[in-house]
């Protein structure tokens, strides 16, 4: 099959983060920072990026304002040629800072947003003042005119203030608000009950999403992502594996997906040991799941195949016990009734979950 470029790329900077949400799509092996590419290596893996064809950068952690060189990664990724945008709970950027960004060339940040109070952000964050501390910093943002999107994770703590949510992306002067329902992945998979909404929730979201979409048309632009597991079809995740984008891990890990070292027997390689031209057209993992024909028949004859792509290969694995399978998630797999199981305990045990949430490993 022809491969084409990768589109986007996701640099994970850093694990290291101030905020501790439970629903952290990292995994649960964080890197620490002693395992940091430095500065020059990731300057050198946008410009390797954009030679291969890589339009858009995603400057992402953890938390990349925790990486005190954020401000010359930036510049090397515009140097290079790359759209640069920047994923971030703005905890760690201060008005020097983002004068600074501004002035090498970031293009666009995307806000993360926890909640629409500081009692209940602060608590989904695990970062007492985290909620206070955000708002200035989407004041500062406002007042340089950057290009904002507004990052809502939605789940059955927040998402009954979906209207206050999109009332608030407007008065912080985003441009679209990202309405995304909680995957579960990584420290989410240890949140299930805690975070799950109910189905009353997600279909009151997505009339509030629908009503809001055709009102702010032109103001405010949305990307819903609802809850797959109340779906009857899968998400194209990646938009196909190897397809469209590349992940690289904080310690130069290079992944076709953020959860792709969840599938064991996948052997991932290394930047700077290989070129990124090399993991992304021969690496093994890149290879492994690329097209279809590794998908059972009930993809394969399906009509949706090339719409879907048979869904996610970590949630196959996650759920099925094996990433080739159809994704569970779709009501035609036969592992489907896992699903359903897994929602219903879900849901019996969720008023009387607790949060795990996220932090690094303690050293020695
Ligand atoms: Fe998608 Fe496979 Fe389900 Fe068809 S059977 S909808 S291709 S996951
Ligand atoms: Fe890995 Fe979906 S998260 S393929």
């Amino acid at each position: 099959m022809s491969v084409p470029a990768p589109i986007a790329m996701l640099a994970e900077l850093t694990h290291r983060c101030p905020l501790a949400c439970p629903y952290c799509s990292n995994p649960l092996a964080l890197h620490g920072k002693e395992n940091e590419l430095n500065t020059e290596t990731w300057a050198r893996a946008f410009g390797e990026a954009a030679e291969l064809g890589v339009l858009q950068l995603h400057l992402s952690g953890g938390e990349p304002a925790s990486r005190p060189d954020l401000v010359d990664l930036t510049r090397a990724a515009h140097e290079a040629g790359l759209y640069t945008n920047l994923i971030t709970s703005g905890i760690g950027l201060t008005p020097a800072r983002l004068d600074a960004l501004e002035a090498v060339g970031l293009d666009h940040i995307q806000l993360s947003l926890q909640g629409t109070t500081p009692e209940l952000a602060d608590r989904i964050g695990g970062y007492k003042g985290g909620f206070a501390r955000k708002m200035a910093v989407a004041a500062e943002i406002k007042a340089r005119g950057i290009p904002l999107t507004l990052n809502a994770v939605m789940h059955r703590h927040n998402l009954d203030d979906l209207e206050r949510t999109i009332d608030l992306a407007i008065e912080l002067g985003a441009r679209r608000l990202e309405v995304a329902c909680v995957q579960f992945h990584g420290w989410a998979t240890r949140n299930r009950a805690a975070l799950l909404p109910s189905r009353a929730q997600t279909e009151a979201a997505k009339r509030i999403v629908a009503e809001a979409e055709a009102r702010l048309r032109g103001t405010l632009a949305f990307d819903f992502v609802p809850p797959d597991y109340y779906a009857d079809y899968p998400k194209a995740c990646m938009g196909g594996w190897g397809s469209a984008g590349l992940n690289i891990a904080p310690d130069g890990t290079v992944l076709p997906c953020h959860a792709a070292e969840t599938i064991p027997h996948l052997d991932f390689d290394r930047f700077p040991d290989k070129t990124l031209r090399e993991i992304w057209y021969d690496g093994a993992a890149f290879n492994a799941y690329r097209g279809t024909d590794h998908l059972p028949e009930t993809c394969r004859s399906c009509e949706r195949v090339g719409i879907d792509f048979g869904g996610c290969r970590c949630q196959a694995l996650a759920l099925a016990g094996d990433a080739a399978a159809t994704d569970p998630v779709c009501s035609r797999s036969p592992d489907h009734h896992k699903v359903t199981a897994l929602l219903e305990t879900a849901l019996a045990e969720g008023d009387a979950a607790e949060f795990t949430y996220r932090r690094m490993p303690r050293k020695g």
